[in-house]
């Protein structure tokens, strides 16, 4: 099991490029399936929940073409619209398929996905939506298998009863090919769905609002090829830009997306961190004075992402102040808290917040990372504590994370891989 051994204390200096966004390409893969025709997509990442992905098209019967970022699928054939344990249990968003496959060959079998890490993490807002379009579903032998009627998936409404990333995009992809008119209330408005809506209309659906609340999509009979750019990584670039600050560096993080970004740059510059935009891609990171504490709490887009709040935790551990930070989104997202604990940090976990007492020097220590965002807070703790750290397990960065020690050693980074 490989591991990451960092010497910290160097600040970043240079520049790290973003890669395509995983959550992005997750989406865009599964949406694939809704054509014979082939679908090019471009700047895919090269990380471990692409992979699984990839297998499982191909398990379904696609045929996958990666050089480099561009992939191309044609599903032409689909052998079995199925997505099977082995896959679904390394990743939670196999379940992505669950809408294209019912609305293009209206059967679809995938299994329940476990718990995880960070929460139980259910599927049931994706099943009610798809029974609203008219599936039947059913659970047995720990596979959700979808029926569709015979006349196919009928529009209709579906007000979500909270709001969920995977589950509206499952939901659009099942509406695209529908008959009539979906609407979708209380959706996610992420950027990542919204660049799904985006490869959608390229392929030919019909598709109006994607990032709003409300998406209105009107059912066509078939869709068609298309070429199409997955968006920046926002939390690999905020990563980068937490990284940036905890170091006392000067980093320029490339190819992002500022926009994407509103929600941690202003908490940033709170922390008295300066963040400035140099062309249409790219933030420059700087840190020179004292860290300040500010409380911090994750909300849906556009408010701050779950998926940067353990590297914020760890940010916050080297401020001056008292920071509350309170996870929302997901019951159980703290267990980094214990391990940047075991390196010196000052943390008091009550429920769903973290008190976090700062600053407090840290040291290097073996430390396990537990899941992806977890093992990128561990990453950022490192590059400021003293000595050596070792951080076992760091097959869960590899999940999300394209070549971030290598993209890190390129800004100075005392980092490799054993
Ligand atoms: N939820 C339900 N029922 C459902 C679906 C969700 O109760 O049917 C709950 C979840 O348990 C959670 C909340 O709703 O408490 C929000 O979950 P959501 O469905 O939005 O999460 P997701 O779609 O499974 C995506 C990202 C996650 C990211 C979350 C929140 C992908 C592939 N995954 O997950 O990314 O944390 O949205 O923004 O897009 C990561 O990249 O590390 C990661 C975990």
């Amino acid at each position: 099991m490989d591991k990451f051994v960092i010497e910290g204390g160097a600040p970043l200096v240079g520049e790290i490029e973003t890669s395509g966004a995983k959550n992005a390409a997750l989406p865009a893969l599964a949406a694939c399936l809704l054509t014979e025709d082939t679908v090019t997509l471009h700047r895919i990442p090269r990380v471990k929940d692409i992979t699984t992905m990839t297998s499982l098209l191909r398990s379904i019967g696609a045929a996958v073409d990666a050089d480099g970022g561009t992939v191309r699928v044609e599903a032409r054939h689909v052998e079995k619209p199925e997505a099977p344990y082995e896959l679904v249990k390394t990743m939670r968003a196999s379940s992505l398929v669950l809408g294209p496959l019912a609305a293009r060959f209206g059967r679809a079998r995938v299994s329940i996905p476990g718990g995880c890490a960070i929460g139980a993490r259910p599927i049931n807002l994706h099943i009610n939506g798809l029974e609203q379009l008219g599936a039947q579903v059913t659970q047995t032998h720990g596979y959700i298998e979808a029926v569709a009627p015979p006349e196919g998936l009928r529009g209709s409404v579906v007000t979500f009863d909270r709001i969920t990333v995977t589950g509206t995009e499952d939901l659009m992809m099942a509406a695209v090919r529908a008959k009539g008119e979906t609407i979708l209330e209380n959706a996610a408005r992420e950027p990542e769905v919204q660049d799904l809506a985006d490869l959608l209309i390229k392929m030919g659906a019909k598709v109006e609002g994607g990032g709003t609340s409300t998406i209105r999509i009107e059912g066509v009979p078939s869709l068609h090829g298309a070429e199409h750019a997955i968006i920046p990584d926002r939390i690999e670039a905020g990563t980068f830009l937490i990284a940036g600050a905890i170091t006392g560096g000067n980093l320029l993080v490339t190819a992002c997306e500022p926009e994407h970004l509103n929600a941690l740059v202003a908490k940033l510059r709170q922390c008295g961190v300066t963040v400035e935009q140099e062309g249409p891609g790219a933030l420059r990171v700087r840190r020179t004075g004292t860290l300040r504490a500010v409380d911090m709490i994750t909300e849906e887009h556009p408010g701050f992402p779950t998926d940067l709040q353990a590297q914020f935790l760890a940010l916050m551990t080297q401020a001056d102040g008292i920071s509350i930070i309170t996870e929302t989104i997901f019951e159980n997202r703290f267990m980094h808290a214990s391990e940047l604990m075991r390196m010196g940090a000052n943390i008091r976990i009550e429920g769903r917040q973290a008190i976090v007492a700062g600053p407090r020097e840290l040291s290097g220590a073996q430390v396990m990372s537990s899941d992806l965002r977890a093992s990128a807070s561990l990453v950022v703790a490192a590059l400021v504590a003293r000595g050596e750290t070792v951080i076992d397990r760091v097959y869960h960065i590899d999940r999300g994370y394209e070549a971030i020690e290598a993209k890190l050693v390129k800004a100075g980074a005392r980092i490799r891989r054993v």
